[in-house]
């Protein structure tokens, strides 16, 4: 049985003051707590298991090296992937976006092709495809989402050409909390050929996520949103894709002879992991991954979708403030303003007083923030340890805020 209160348990900062007030941590879209177990697993790696992995013949070094790639094993099952090459691990999704624009778009794109991306989209599924047009002289084009903050296949299908290459999309949006139908709109595009990059950073907190089932070329999610620690990531790339990918970072690991005069390659995965990788962070994001699966998965978002129910309808009774793109599929992520009153900065302020964490800005989504009109927004992102009464603290402190401002 899902029990909030006993979960509440294992994040250890769950139980802090800030500002002398009980810390409501509602900022998990930008990045969520750790629980104990990934906490020990990776001060145990340190102690007790540590070495440089794929290098040395010794024992901490097998040891390291077995962790390390059982990691391998489990994010290849958590993401339903076929194949172990499918599987390389990154420094987050930003890395890995980059890599998909460097070591795959750049060998498979040309002059004049055509990148299509929805405005939904956070920087790092916007600034690599910037830097693709400039090198290759691509054309961006643009999606804009409908009133619910959805992007349907039917919209992208008006932007197909035949220059069409790639369609670049997040799974959930990190602004309104969307979910995209990225099954239906990867299945149709595969039947035209066209290349697939998923951005599952907030998704894969919330759903399961299947990349056979999706039929996606590419998905990508970052491990400190999911429980894990910083620094680490995953590139899921077809493998279809990997023969059509050349090498993006030069270093040791990646290669299997070097001379003064030429390089020969290992094979992916580890062709894309140059140099030692965060190896204690890799063995921590195994162990957020286990503590996802610990939960009835579905449990989990029933929970979370009532408890995305509870805060949207008291957010709604604030008729003074601004709501972002509120509709009722949309799950855990909560974007409100108050429009020439008060700005995102100074209402997050007001909050933090009350110990109420959100995050104010553009949410690394400056293009999202220009189509709805406003330079930046508050955000209430909610994770599987926050209970009816944060939110109902977030309410107090709005009012609070409203107050201040008049
Ligand atoms: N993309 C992250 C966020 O949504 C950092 O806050």
């Amino acid at each position: 049985m899902f029990d909030v209160l006993e979960i509440r348990k294992e994040f250890p900062i769950l139980a802090k003051k800030v500002n002398d007030k009980p810390l409501v941590y509602l900022d998990n879209g930008a990045s969520s707590q750790k629980p104990i177990s990934v906490i020990e697993t990776i001060k145990n790696c340190y102690e007790n298991e540590y070495s440089n992995v794929h290098r040395g013949l010794h024992f901490l070094s097998n040891l390291a090296t077995e962790k390390f790639e059982a990691v391998r094993e489990k994010t290849r099952s958590f993401l339903g992937a076929a194949y172990l090459e499918e599987i390389i691990f990154t420094s987050g999704s930003t890395e890995a976006l980059n890599l998909v624009s460097y070591a795959w778009a750049n060998q498979n794109l040309e002059y004049g092709d055509e990148i299509i991306l929805s405005t939904l989209e956070h920087h790092a599924n916007i600034v690599p495809w910037h830097f693709l047009r400039s090198r290759k002289n691509v054309k961006l084009v643009w999606i804009d989402p409908d009133e619910n903050g959805q992007i349907s296949f039917e919209m992208i299908e008006k932007k197909i050409s035949s220059k069409t290459k790639m369609v670049c999309i997040t799974h959930m949006s990190n602004v309104f909390g969307s979910i995209i139908d990225v099954k239906t709109i990867c299945q149709n595009l595969k039947k035209r050929g066209i290349v697939t990059v998923l951005d599952g950073s907030q998704a894969i907190v919330h759903l399961e996520v299947d990349v056979k089932s999706i039929g996606c070329d590419f998905y990508t999610f970052t491990g400190h949103k999911l429980f894990g620690p910083t620094g680490t990531g995953v590139l899921y790339v077809n493998k279809k894709r990997i023969e059509e990918m050349v090498p993006f970072i030069g270093g040791g690991e990646m290669i299997k002879n070097v001379s003064k005069d030429d390089v020969t390659f290992n094979q992916s995965p580890f062709l894309f992991e140059a140099g030692t990788p965060g190896i204690a962070e890799i063995i921590g994001l195994g162990a957020a991954i286990d503590f996802v699966l610990s939960f009835d998965r579905k449990s989990v978002l029933e929970y979370e979708i009532s408890l995305s129910e509870y805060a949207r309808a008291k957010l709604q009774r604030l008729d003074w403030l601004a709501k972002h793109s509120f509709h009722s599929d949309n799950l855990a992520i909560f974007s409100f303003s108050m429009e020439g009153i008060a700005h995102a900065h100074d209402m997050a302020t007001i909050l933090d007083a009350n110990g109420v964490a959100v995050r104010s800005g553009h949410h690394c989504a400056q293009p999202l923030m220009k189509f709805i009109g406003v330079p930046a927004t508050c955000r209430a992102s909610l994770a599987l340890y926050n209970t009816q009464e944060e939110i109902d603290m977030l309410i107090e402190s709005l009012e609070k805020c409203k107050k201040l401002f008049g």
